[in-house]
């Protein structure tokens, strides 16, 4: 079985090859599971036991679930909205992860329960409501790490969609295709005012806000429960299309919901944080124009240097070096974490800024990390994992 990849996006999963992708995240997080215990034990700070992960099948929300569980032996209750496959077509990459951290999960004689379900809906809350009251849970984290093009407005059942735009004026960015390797130019039209406030109920702070308190409510947070949700900032060069575009809106948004969460967590010593992630390669990265170069470019720079990180790696140091550091939580001076602080490095970006510029379609394999990235894309859904037989027949279910 090959990969079926169209303009950076996969539209197929290995179900065996996301099998070893997540036992190989979750071998990984068991062998770091001494330094994380140290971290706590030398700051006196408790340790994650039930942790709620709204995401939770890729990227930075399957490596939060599966560092919560295996470095710390915390039970998890996942939730994602997944494609489920039929005897001709595979499931999404997260369907067949969620089944895989699972199965560990059982094995391991951990809780683990997943939900496959729309997270902005009403009535998925209500189900991990339940689930939580039937099961004894009380959760100590909640960590909010969705990516998503759309989402219906509970209140209103109005549907937004996310954009992926510039604001004021129109933006042209490089671009490659992941498989061959071509380079294009990509000129895109600013948003209007309504595509910004729609991307901002999708991925701004509303959701999220609306989950904190669906748990408060309901009694289901512990004492000191901390919540995090995931951003991003990123460098100059991709500044019009992130930062100071649509999503960036959202990014702030959601960075100021974190206050008033915080505000509102107080009474039961509990706190609201974002930590400002790196750049990696996800299902949802991989198809925003020029960010993926960047990446690419990042990615060699930061291997150069020694300061590469996956999605694993940054969770497990935003554990061991921030939440678990000794005394408050390490931030900046707008209270986010930042584990984007080897990415944004002087010389990090000098190298990356060179590297960007520099590439020509050409020179592409070599001016950046090309086979990096296209690795970890392959990756995310279940392809080039070493020890699998691609040849071999498949069962999708
Ligand atoms: N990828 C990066 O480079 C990067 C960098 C910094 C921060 N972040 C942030 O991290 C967070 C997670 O992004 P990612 O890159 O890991 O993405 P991802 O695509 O790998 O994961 C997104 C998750 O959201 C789930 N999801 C999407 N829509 C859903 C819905 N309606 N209901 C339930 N689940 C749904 C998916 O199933 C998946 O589990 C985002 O907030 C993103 O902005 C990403």
């Amino acid at each position: 079985m090959t990969p079926m990849i169209r303009g950076n996006i996969c539209l197929n999963a290995h179900p065996a090859g996301c099998e070893a992708m997540v036992d190989s995240w979750i071998a990984r997080a068991i062998a770091s599971r001494p330094a994380a215990l140290a971290a706590a034990k030398d700051s006196g700070k408790p340790i994650p036991k039930t942790v709620l992960v709204i995401g939770c099948s890729t990227g930075y929300g399957l490596a939060s679930r599966i560092t919560a569980a295996f470095s710390f032996g915390a039970g998890t209750v996942g939730v994602s909205l997944e494609r489920e496959p039929s005897d001709k077509k595979s499931g999404t990459p997260g369907w067949y992860d969620n089944r895989a951290f699972d199965a560990a999960s059982a094995k391991a004689g951990l809780f683990s329960a997943t939900l496959d379900a729309d997270a902005f809906a009403d009535g998925t809350r209500a189900r991990v409501v339940d689930l939580a009251k039937e099961r004894g849970l009380r959760f100590d984290q909640v960590i909010y790490s969705l990516a998503s093009p759309v989402r219906v407005d509970p209140a209103t059942g109005v549907m937004h969609r996310s954009v992926l735009k510039p604001i004021g004026e129109s933006f042209t960015g490089r671009t490659f295709d992941v498989v061959s390797g071509e380079m294009g130019e990509v000129t895109i039209q600013p948003a209007t005012d309504e595509e910004v406030a729609a991307t901002v109920k999708v991925m701004g702070g509303e959701d999220w806000e609306l989950w904190v308190k669906a748990l408060s409510e309901a009694g289901l947070l512990a004492p000191g429960c901390v919540t995090l949700a995931y951003s991003y900032i990123g460098p100059e060069h991709t500044s019009k299309i992130y930062r100071a575009g649509a999503i960036g809106r959202a990014k702030e948004h959601l960075e100021r919901t974190a206050g008033a969460l915080s505000a509102y967590l107080a009474p039961i010593g509990g706190s609201a944080m974002v930590a400002v992630n790196k750049a990696v390669v996800t299902r949802a990265s991989a198809v925003i124009p020029v960010v993926a170069l960047y990446v690419a470019a990042l990615f060699k720079a930061m291997k150069e240097l020694g300061l590469h990180e996956d999605c694993l790696d940054q969770i497990a140091r935003l554990y061991r070096d921030r939440l678990l550091a000794r005394g408050p939580v390490p931030v900046d001076a707008e209270g986010r974490i930042r584990m984007d602080d080897w990415e944004m490095r002087d010389d990090v970006q000098e190298r990356t800024a060179r590297y960007f510029t520099e590439a020509t379609e050409a020179s592409l394999a070599r001016a950046v990390d090309l086979a990096g990235f296209k690795h970890d894309f392959l990756e995310a859904h279940g392809f080039d994992m070493p020890g699998v037989d691609y040849a071999a027949d498949v069962a999708f279910r």
